[in-house]
């Protein structure tokens, strides 16, 4: 029986000082395979808006966009907890409406939902989400729903005073009740003061080893995407190259006759073969 992650299990492993790790999903074989490996945490992330869509920017990406492949990635999934980001706009505009939209991210599949920010109403999100049975995993120091206001993807946290400013705000969504907290392109010393002066456990992306979790874009990672790669990432394949070259291979199989071969055709019986009158003769 297997034993599903939930988010005692990542408290406990802030608790006992260990690791655990978080890979974005956003399809059901990517899912399955990750949650074989023991990945604790898929993030159905909005960078599904650039990496697999093909947007500029995460802002793109609609709720009912999300929602799909957070279908996909539940049915795929056993173990792993999944959190399903709230894309922008669904949860800025009224409590009414981010509390609709949690709720149906759970109703989807998802175990959490992760939202960006700490503004006054987003702590009320937080903590009406929290009430109503929504777990929520916080998102601070970069947070790409709001590239338009940063002005660019830049490293924040940067200072005593910006690392003291993201503190309080992950003190007020510790308080609001969130489980989790992902830091993103933050310096590690930033991270680990915040690690250490809250409970629940940080998660890195880009902010250094002392976070309790690491998370990394499976595309980019995988080496997949390849429109950019950030500095934080390492690449443990270079599956542009694997696709490439096997389209390559096909497209050259197909066209010198090589693909299908005899082992990859249905054929008739010679009976019913006897009937037939090809104009150039079928070998059989
Ligand atoms: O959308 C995403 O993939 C994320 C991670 C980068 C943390 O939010």
């Amino acid at each position: 029986m297997i034993k599903k992650v939930s988010v005692n299990t990542l408290q406990r492993y802030k608790d006992n000082g260990e690791k655990f790790s978080m890979l974005t999903a956003y399809d059901y074989s990517t899912a399955k395979y990750f949650d074989e490996a023991g990945v604790d945490v898929l993030l159905v992330g909005d960078s599904l808006a650039m990496v697999i869509l093909g947007y500029d920017s995460t802002t793109k990406v609609s709720f009912d966009e999300m929602a799909v492949f957070t279908k996909a990635v539940s049915r795929g999934t056993s173990r792993s907890l999944i959190v399903a980001d709230l894309p922008f706009m669904s949860y800025n505009i009224s409590l009414e409406s981010a509390l609709t939209n949690a709720c149906n991210m759970i109703k989807y599949g998802a175990n959490a939902v992760k939202i960006e920010g700490c503004s006054e109403h987003i702590v009320d999100v937080v903590r009406r989400c929290v009430e109503s049975g929504v777990p929520v995993m916080g998102h601070l120091g970069f947070t790409p729903q709001f590239l338009n206001t940063i002005g660019g993807y830049n490293i924040q946290g940067k200072s005593y005073e910006s690392t003291l400013a993201i503190l309080s705000q992950a003190k007020k969504l510790e308080a609001a009740g969130a489980f989790a907290l992902v830091l993103e392109m933050v310096p590690e010393e930033c991270a680990k003061y915040i690690d250490e002066n809250i409970n629940i456990p940080t998660i890195s992306c880009g902010a250094g080893r002392y976070c309790t979790g690491q998370v990394l874009v499976s595309d980019d990672m995988l080496g997949k995407y390849s429109d950019f790669k950030p500095k934080f990432v390492r690449r443990y394949a270079d599956m542009r190259s694997v696709i490439t070259d096997s389209a390559r291979q096909y497209d050259y199989d197909v066209k010198n006759g090589l693909f299908p071969s005899d082992d990859e055709v249905y054929k008739l019986s010679e009976e019913e073969l006897k009937q037939f009158n090809f104009r150039e003769g079928v070998k059989c």
